[in-house]
């Protein structure tokens, strides 16, 4: 049996004496696709920053694919949940995706050229090669998510974890980055945080409901709760589920 892509183990987490994540337990499989949801300030991005190794846990254990946090973070791509930029920089959509791969720019600031023939790959891969050579200040919400998309995968990751990606775009942009993150999940485990529980629920196999506890459901669970209108009865009898926050 392979390893579990994701296996958080009695992980506790403080910022200063404020406990944000208590006694998590968490175990994803390779290959599937995870809704993370929650009310602000339940914790979400903490737990994607310790994942991640942004942050360190007082007490617990994060494996990736079977190997420690610390190696198997390599396999990991990560868009955040927002980025601040000057829309007039003078920065082309192929230039932003290769920043994916900084780390082997050599010290006069130049990548290899397997660089730019990844980038484009990445480009085609989120549906973007026609505007490789756009201002990227100049993409819709929707295109600037694919970008940062393209960004995250430019080293083919094992996983892929998202912040909010859909959060302050059109209907038509959340649409594009849903049907590319369902092709992307034919090879890679996702992990995504959505305030959109409605939209996301009949594509995801698990939900991790994360107020500074983490409650993991299958979605296909929530789906009979919504279809039947009844997700106030049998859900809010667990007394932290945060329905009335989604
Ligand atoms: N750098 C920080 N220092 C202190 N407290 C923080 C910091 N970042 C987040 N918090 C607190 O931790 C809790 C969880 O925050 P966060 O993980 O950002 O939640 P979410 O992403 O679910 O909105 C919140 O109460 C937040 O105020
Ligand atoms: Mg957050």
């Amino acid at each position: 049996m392979t390893a579990p892509a994701l296996w958080i183990e009695n992980l506790n987490f403080c910022y200063e004496a404020f406990p944000a994540l208590e006694n998590v337990n968490v175990k994803i499989e390779t290959g599937e696709f995870v809704g993370i949801f929650g009310p602000n300030g339940g914790g979400k991005t903490t737990l994607l920053k310790l994942i991640l190794g942004l942050l360190t846990p007082a007490q617990g254990k994060i494996h990736l694919f079977g190997l420690s946090s610390e190696e198997g973070r390599q396999w990991i791509g990560y868009v955040p949940q927002s980025i601040h930029f000057d829309r007039d920089f003078p920065i082309n959509v192929e230039e932003v995706v290769m920043m994916g791969a900084l780390r082997k720019m050599d010290w006069l600031g130049r990548y290899p050229l397997e660089v730019k023939s990844k980038a484009r790959a990445a480009l085609e891969k989120v549906g973007l090669s026609h505007k490789a050579k756009s201002s990227f200040g100049k993409l819709s919400g929707g295109e600037t998510q694919r970008a940062l998309i393209a960004r995250a995968i430019i080293d083919e990751p094992r996983m892929l974890i998202l912040d909010e990606p859909t959060a302050n775009i059109d209907v038509e942009g959340q649409k594009s980055v849903h049907e590319l993150l369902l092709q992307l999940n034919k090879t890679m485990t996702i992990l995504m945080v959505t305030h959109d529980l409605q939209t996301i629920v009949d594509k995801v196999g698990k939900l991790l409901c994360v107020q500074r506890s983490v409650t993991s459901l299958q979605a296909k669970e929530l789906c009979e709760h919504f279809a039947l209108g009844l997700y106030h009865a049998p859900l809010t009898s667990q007394p932290h589920f945060p329905f009335k926050n989604v």
